[in-house]
C-alpha cells in the first residue's frame, strides 16, 4: 500500500492542508462531524483539568493526549488545526497541531516550521514539552508580541509523538534502558530514512513513511528534533562518508563507528548557529556538563552528529538533503523518562529555547522566482554558490535559505530556463527579499529545433551499497553504540 492510500484511509483527519491534495479534502469533509461530535462527548466526560485551558505537569498516555489535543483544536479554532499524517503499527494516529494566525492555510511567502518529539518512545520529555508549547502560544498570543508576532508570519507544526506505540510500552523513572524505544515492529525509527552516505536496508516503517510523505507535502525551513538521554543540540551530519582506506576492512568499519570525527555540512556555519541559539537559550544546555561522570560534555553545549557518534538513516541528514529543511536534534534530558514531578522545571529550562529556535526560520534570505510573466516557477534549484546543496522552490515559487550576515550569490536554475545568478546581502536584524526571474531558455534559440532542456539536479543519490559483511558488520556496531545514547 503507498503511503498516499494509507493516509487517504485515515478516518480521522481533522482539517484539510490544501496543500495535500483532493484525498485530504476528501477525509476533512467526511469525518469532521465525527471529530466534532468525539470532542463533545469527550469534553463531558474527560477530567475538567484537561479542557484546553489547564494543562498538567504529567505523563499523557495517547488517549489523554488526543483529548486534549481535540479540545484545544475546539476552545483555539483561530489559532490552531489538528491533524494526523497517518498512524502507527497498532493503529495509533501520529498526531500534528498547527498553531498559527493561519491554521489552516499556508501563507504564501511565510515559513513553515515543526517540532518533532518521542521518536524513541521511551524518551518522553519531549512530549509534554511540545504540549506545553502550544498552550503556552494559544494562551500567550493575545497578551505577549514576540508570540503574535511568531504566529502572525509563522505556521508552527507540532508532532508530540512519532512513536505513540514505543511510548506505550515506556515506563515513568526509566533514564537509561532502550524498553520502549522501537516501534512496535522493533525498528528504531531513527535509523529508518534513506540515507545519503550508506544504503539503509532497513524496511521501511509506517511512521517512517508517515513523516516522509508529510515533509514531501510541507516546504518545512526549520526542524527540531526532540530526543532525550544527553543534554545536547546535536547538527547535520550524523553520517558520514566511508574513507578510502577503510573501504576493505571490516577493522576499519569497526574504527568508523568509534571514530569521533565530525561530518561537516555545506551549512556548517549556519546548523552551529541554530545549535548554538538552542544552547544559548536553554537554562543550562551551554554550560555542557556532561550527564553524569564518563560521558561526554560538550562545549557549548553543542556537536556535530558524527563527532559524537556516527548514524546511518536518521531523520536530520533527511530533512536537509532531501528536503532542504534545516532539522537539528535536541537532547533535552539526561534522564530518559525522568519523573513528572520535574516536568514543569524541564518546561522552564527549554521555554524560551524552543520559541526563540523556531524563530530563526526568518533568517537569511527568501523570496520566489518566477518566469517573465510573473509566474511562480515550481522545483527551480536554488544554491548558494559555495555550499553544495540544491534546495528546491515550491509550487508558489517560494525559497527560504537561512544564512548569516555576510556577502552570497545565489544561483538559480530550472528546467527550460537560462540560469540566473544574483548576488545579494545577508544582514543580522531582518530577512533579504530576492525575487528572481528567469528567462525562458527557447527565446535564446529563436525557436529552433536545437534547444535541449537543462536536465533538473539530481536529488541526492542513493548510496552505493556496502557489501556484504562489512556493511551488517558496521550497522550493528552502529546501532549498538547509538543505543547507548539519545
Ligand atoms: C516578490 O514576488 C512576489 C510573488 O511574485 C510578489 O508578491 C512580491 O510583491 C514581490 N516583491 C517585490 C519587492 O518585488
Ligand atoms: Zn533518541
Amino acid at each position: 500500500m503507498s503511503a498516499v492510500s494509507s493516509l487517504c484511509g485515515v478516518t480521522k483527519i481533522l482539517i484539510l492542508l490544501y496543500s495535500l491534495g483532493p484525498c485530504f479534502a476528501q477525509s476533512y469533509s467526511d469525518s469532521s462531524y465525527v471529530a466534532t461530535e468525539e470532542i463533545s462527548t469527550n469534553l463531558g466526560e474527560a477530567e475538567p483539568r484537561d479542557n484546553g485551558l489547564d494543562l498538567e505537569f504529567r505523563y499523557h498516555d495517547h488517549d489523554q493526549l488526543t483529548r486534549y489535543l481535540r479540545a484545544v483544536s475546539a476552545k483555539y479554532p483561530a489559532l490552531t488545526a489538528l491533524y494526523s499524517i497517518g498512524k502507527s503499527v497498532q493503529g495509533r494516529d501520529l498526531w500534528v497541531m498547527v498553531v498559527s494566525a493561519s491554521p489552516y492555510e499556508h501563507m504564501i511567502g511565510k515559513p513553515d516550521v515543526k517540532y518533532v518529539a518521542n521518536i524513541h518512545g521511551n524518551e518522553a520529555v519531549g512530549r509534554e514539552l511540545l504540549l506545553h508549547l502550544i498552550q503556552h502560544l494559544v494562551t500567550s498570543y493575545d497578551t505577549d508580541a514576540y508570540v503574535k508576532w511568531l504566529l502572525d508570519n509563522t505556521r508552527i507544526h507540532l508532532m508530540p509523538s512519532m512513536n505513540p506505540d514505543g511510548y506505550a510500552i515506556s515506563k515513568e523513572g526509566q533514564c537509561d534502558t532502550i524498553h520502549g524505544r522501537h516501534n512496535a515492529r522493533r525498528y528504531d525509527l531513527n535509523r529508518n530514512f534513506p540515507d545519503y552516505f550508506k544504503a539503509n536496508t532497513k524496511q521501511p516503517q509506517p511512521e517512517t513513511e508517515a513523516v516522509k510523505e508529510w515533509i514531501s507535502k510541507i516546504q518545512f525551513v526549520v526542524s527540531g528534533s526532540l530526543h532525550g538521554g544527553a543534554l545536547v543540540a546535536s547538527y547535520p551530519f550524523d553520517n558520514t562518508p566511508s574513507a578510502r582506506i577503510c573501504r576493505s576492512s571490516v577493522l576499519c568499519s569497526v574504527f568508523q563507528s568509534y571514530a569521533h570525527s565530525p561530518s561537516i555540512a555545506p551549512d556548517d556555519d549556519v546548523f552551529r548557529h541554530l545549535a548554538l541559539v538552542y544552547s544559548r537559550n536553554h537554562a543550562k544546555m551551554a554550560r555542557g556538563v556532561s550527564c553524569k561522570s564518563g560521558s561526554p560534555r560538550f562545549e557549548n553545549g553543542i556537536t556535530n552528529g558524527a563527532a559524537w557518534y556516527p548514524l546511518t538513516g536518521g531523520m536530520q541528514d533527511y530533512n536537509y538533503l532531501w528536503h532542504g529543511c534545516m532539522e537539528i536534534t535536541l537532547e533535552i534530558s539526561c534522564c530518559k523518562y525522568p519523573p513528572a514531578h520535574e516536568l514543569h522545571k524541564y518546561w522552564l529550562d527549554n521555554r524560551e529555547s524552543l520559541i526563540k529556535f523556531l524563530a530563526e526560520a526568518h533568517r537569511g534570505a527568501h523570496g520566489f522566482v518566477t518566469d517573465e510573466n510573473g509566474n511562480p516557477v515550481e522545483r527551480a534549484a536554488v544554491r548558494v554558490k559555495g555550499r553544495d546543496v540544491a534546495y528546491h522552490t515550491t509550487k508558489y515559487g517560494e525559497f527560504w535559505r537561512i544564512l548569516l550576515p555576510g556577502t552570497y550569490r545565489l544561483d538559480v536554475s530550472a528546467d527550460g530556463y537560462l540560469p540566473q545568478e544574483v548576488e545579494f546581502i545577508v544582514v543580522d536584524s531582518h530577512p533579504t527579499l530576492l525575487n528572481v526571474t528567469l528567462h525562458s531558455a527557447k527565446r535564446i534559440d529563436a525557436g529552433g529545433p536545437y534547444y535541449r532542456p537543462v536536465p533538473l539536479p539530481p536529488r541526492p543519490p542513493p548510496a552505493a551499497p556496502n557489501s556484504g559483511i562489512f556493511s551488517s558488520l558496521s550497522n550493528s556496531f552502529n546501532s549498538f553504540v547509538s543505543n547507548i545514547f539519545g
